[in-house]
């Protein structure tokens, strides 16, 4: 049985309520009386062994409670185009504000805000310049797209609790990711997978280069990329491995769109497109290699498994299969696979962030042996797990 955070056999392991508590939880206990006692926090915050400590954790706290309005001040940023205006040296406000359209004091208080973030720097004469965040969003048109797809997440986490006790969601998310819950995905027409399959081309740059350092191709004869959106993984690693043959499979109206991607980049010889439904159809056979890049998380356990077995089946034994994506409990980037996957696949109304464990078992059940993770340069922005296609 899979826990629904990922790890396998974890519900079944849970204590009965009467349980004796052990030294541990006693342990606990006291700390967690201490530290919500207003008498302690005060204390703790003005001796000098736990100060930092206090303060750090204060600091924590207050972010969490905060988080929503630093990313509303990323969004204005954005949107105003600040960064970009930036990007060819530091201004004065006036001139900022000029080029905002946005009054003086409007645009002081953007800045400040933004600096406060490191989104900006202060600089001499009263200028502001990009700060070490900010840099980066410049360097990184993926971040931009993501800031503005966020607009709809924010919209549909306004209620948290309604969104855990609805189940499958009438949401934004639901209605953008046009296969999420789609009786007949293979049918959507082109204006229904534009949009995400845009932003997936878009923000597909940031991680692609990290899969293929962690796992170069070269070694292969033929890629099949399912789920590939508009070939933007294909056509990466083709161009690393040059004696790679590629398929790109996907939903038809999005296999179209990466037809005329790849033909516009000079790779329709190498890479070809497939249309189809990778739950209910026969993938192409061939590969020695599947990629699933941002795939998997997207689907609940059973959907997972039909899918994890196509692949097996279109794999010669000892083929390989690399599963990319962002996985819950990775050591030091924790929130981004249970709390932001957790909640943004809970408003998308399918699919959960998984432990390299869990995924490990599905692969096991699904005739694929050996999987290992693989280090990748940001494991924060992607894991990756490559496991070997078994004998029948
Ligand atoms: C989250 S996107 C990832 C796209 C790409 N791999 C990337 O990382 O940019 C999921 C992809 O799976 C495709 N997909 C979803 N359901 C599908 C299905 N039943 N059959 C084929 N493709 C499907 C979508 O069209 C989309 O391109």
């Amino acid at each position: 049985m899979l826990h629904p955070s990922g790890d396998e056999g974890a519900l079944s392991g849970a204590l009965p309520m009467d349980a004796p508590q052990s030294w541990w939880d006693r342990c606990l206990a006291v700390r967690d009386r201490l530290l919500a006692s207003q008498r302690f926090q005060r204390w703790a915050a003005a001796f000098p062994v736990t100060r930092s400590v206090a303060q750090r954790r204060t600091r924590a706290l207050f972010d969490l409670c905060a988080g929503f309005v630093y990313s509303q001040v990323l969004l204005a940023c954005v949107r105003l185009r600040v960064f970009s205006i930036l990007s060819d040296g530091p201004l004065p406000v006036a001139e900022i504000a000029r080029r905002l359209s946005l009054s003086t004091d409007a645009t002081g208080r953007l800045l400040a805000a933004a600096a406060s973030l490191r989104l900006l720097e202060r600089r001499r004469g009263g200028r502001f310049g990009l700060g070490p965040l900010g840099a980066a969003v410049v360097g990184n048109p993926a971040i931009t797209a993501m800031v503005e797809h966020h607009a709809l997440v924010y919209g549909d986490l306004r209620d948290p609790v309604a969104l855990l006790r609805a189940g499958r969601p009438a949401t934004e998310l639901a209605e953008f990711w046009a296969y999420a819950g789609a009786e007949e995905p293979e049918r959507l027409a082109a204006d229904r997978v534009a949009a995400y399959s845009a932003l997936m081309a878009a923000s597909l740059p940031l991680i692609a280069e990290d899969i293929l350092d962690a796992h170069p191709l070269r070694r292969y004869r033929c890629l099949l990329d399912v789920g590939g959106g508009e070939g933007v993984f294909a056509a990466t690693a083709a161009v690393h491995a040059p004696r790679l043959r590629v398929i790109v499979f996907d939903l038809p109206a999005v296999a179209k769109r990466a037809r005329l991607r790849l033909a516009a980049e000079g790779l329709s010889e190498r890479v070809s497109t497939v249309g189809g439904d990778f739950f209910s159809e026969p993938l192409p056979e061939g590969a020695d290699v599947v990629t699933l890049v941002r795939i998997v998380h997207d689907h609940d356990d059973d959907a997972a498994l039909t899918l994890l077995r196509n692949a097996r089946r279109a794999l010669p034994r000892g083929g390989r299969l690399l599963i990319a994506e962002p996985m819950a409990g990775t050591a030091g980037a924790e929130p981004v696979g249970d709390a932001y996957f957790g909640f943004y696949l809970l408003a998308m109304g399918r699919g959960r962030p998984r432990t390299a464990s869990a995924l490990a078992a599905l692969l096991r059940a699904s005739g694929f042996a050996r999987s290992r993770l693989i280090p990748t340069r940001r494991p924060l922005l992607t894991c990756l797990m490559v496991a070997e296609a078994a004998g029948a």
